[in-house]
């Protein structure tokens, strides 16, 4: 798995975000299943409510490139805090990857947290559910 080029995409991608209103920009990258990467900002709008999170998008643009597995996760922002996917987003990427999914938590430097997305969201609904 490259993390290094997920990273690179991910701090590369929020260099775009639109982020006039919160001034906190954030970028995602998801490994697919083929073994493509997808990149997304967050995408905020007058109309608070309606903005977009970098996941969200990144999830968006894997899915119109026909991807159908998310493999592997990096989410970059800078703070005094480490980044973590928002509750609604890691319900998004549970959507369509494993419990066993890595997702870094990374600034434009380093990577500051490593966990997977069942530690980030246990005992949580999936698909299979609706089986
Ligand atoms: N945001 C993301 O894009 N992803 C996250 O994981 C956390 C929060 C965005 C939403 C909003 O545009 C800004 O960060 C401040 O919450």
């Amino acid at each position: 798995m490259d993390m290094d080029a997920l990273l690179t995409a991910a701090r590369e991608v929020r260099a775009h975000a639109h982020a006039p209103y919160s001034k906190f920009a954030v970028g995602a990258a998801l490994l697919d299943e083929q073994g493509r990467i997808h990149a997304g900002c967050n995408v905020e709008n007058a109309a608070y409510p309606q903005g977009m999170c970098a996941e969200a998008v990144a999830i968006g643009h894997l899915v119109a490139a026909g991807g159908r597995r998310i493999v592997a996760a990096a989410v970059v922002g800078e703070g005094a805090s480490t980044v973590t996917p928002c509750g609604g987003c890691r319900q998004k990427l549970r959507e369509f990857a494993a419990d066993d999914m890595p997702i870094l938590a990374a600034d434009l430097q380093t990577v500051r947290a490593r966990f997977t997305l069942g530690e980030l969201l246990p005992h949580s609904f999936g698909p299979e559910h609706l089986a």
